[in-house]
């Protein structure tokens, strides 16, 4: 069976940077609050006329570009947002049409900060059953537009930005190793958007209750996310009979300093097995993974042959992980 290897990352963010001094001034918070709880000193912001599509169709162009790809040679396109342009049509078929990928299908992952992940796993799937051969694989948000910025407990947390990898089939033995997800819809209510859908359509009174604003319990979620958080990352290495030592570098969801560091020491990994980026860019939900590696990759932090670990979590519940030898 062949394996899915990723021949090219990229990423891209919003020029704009929104600092933890900047929130001071319109809101009841401080940077001393924020950084002490979350390790967040700034956000990027997408400009007016900026969509999640072109964050996305930005990605992917670097990461294309490194994989010596050309747009009309990929056959798949997945992104996972929850964030994107409209309701529907995806956004992968925006990106399809912007990148001129004529060939490819295209389709959105609804998976909330495990968009990436789970992204990851349907580009697997279809490579290891030989049903596509090139496959671009997306996380893209634009939360600043779905916070509620009168909401110091979210609008704090949350920025814009997109990742990309191109996943191509490979004879050799390396590239995805192992995907596995999880899923508890039962606290769904722990994190959410109330608006606009089926169940709140929208009207006046909706608008003026703030439900197309996204929710969050963050107490509860963030007990629940370390937990899982470590044990899908333990069951990726006992699947492949590996241990965290043989890690070189875990790449987790970046939502808050806290959890990674709590995390990281539940899998007993040490401070340089670690990728951290919170600090820059807050949670970036689907795109923090993608954004983690490419910046890791363009850095020199992983060479060939190194054993990488994704590891997510999100609304839904959704978690999942991706063990790569690279
Ligand atoms: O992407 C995956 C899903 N998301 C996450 O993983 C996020 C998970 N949760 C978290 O990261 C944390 O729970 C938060 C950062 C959201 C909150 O941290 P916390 O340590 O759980 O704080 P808290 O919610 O218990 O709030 C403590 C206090 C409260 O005041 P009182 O009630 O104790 O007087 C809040 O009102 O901090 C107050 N507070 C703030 N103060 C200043 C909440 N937000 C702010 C703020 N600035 N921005």
């Amino acid at each position: 069976m062949k394996k899915a290897c990723i021949t090219g990352t990229g990423s891209y963010v919003p020029e704009k940077v929104l600092t933890n001094f900047d929130l001071e001034k319109f809101l009841d918070t401080s940077d001393e609050w924020i950084v002490t709880r979350t390790g967040i000193r700034e956000r990027r912001v997408a400009a007016d006329g900026e969509y999640t599509s072109d964050l996305a169709a930005h990605a992917a162009r670097r990461a294309l570009e490194m994989a010596n790809v050309e747009a009309e040679e990929i056959d798949f396109i997945v992104v996972g947002t929850i964030t994107g342009d409209f309701p529907w049509p995806a956004t992968a078929c925006l990106v399809q049409d912007k990148l001129g990928a004529s060939k490819a299908i295209a389709y959105d992952v609804s998976a909330a900060c495990s968009g990436f992940v789970y992204a990851i796993d349907a580009a697997v799937s279809r490579i290891e059953s030989g049903r596509s051969s090139k496959a671009l694989v997306i996380g893209a948000e634009i939360l600043t537009r779905v916070v509620d910025w009168q909401d110091r407990n979210t609008c704090v947390l949350f920025g814009d930005g997109a990742g990309a990898v191109v996943l191509e089939a490979t004879e050799e033995d390396r590239g995805i190793l192992s995907t596995h997800l999880h899923s508890d819809g039962s606290c769904w209510e722990l994190l959410y958007q109330p608006g606009f859908g089926s169940r709140n359509p929208a009207s006046d009174d909706g608008l003026k209750a703030r439900l197309p604003f996204l929710r969050m319990q963050g107490n509860e979620v963030f007990k629940i996310a370390v937990r899982s958080l470590s044990d899908v990352a333990i069951e990726a290495l006992e699947a492949n009979g590996l241990t965290s030592t043989d890690v070189d570098l875990f790449i987790p969801h970046q939502a808050n300093r806290r959890i990674l560091d709590a995390t990281a020491k539940r899998l007993g990994l040490t401070d340089d097995q670690v990728y951290i980026n919170v600090d820059r860019y807050g949670n970036t939900s689907g795109a923090s993974i993608p954004i983690a590696l490419d910046e890791a990759n363009r850095a020199g932090r992983i060479k060939k042959g190194d054993m990488v670990l994704l590891d997510a979590f999100g609304g839904g519940f959704t978690w999942g992980s991706a063990l790569i030898r690279w």
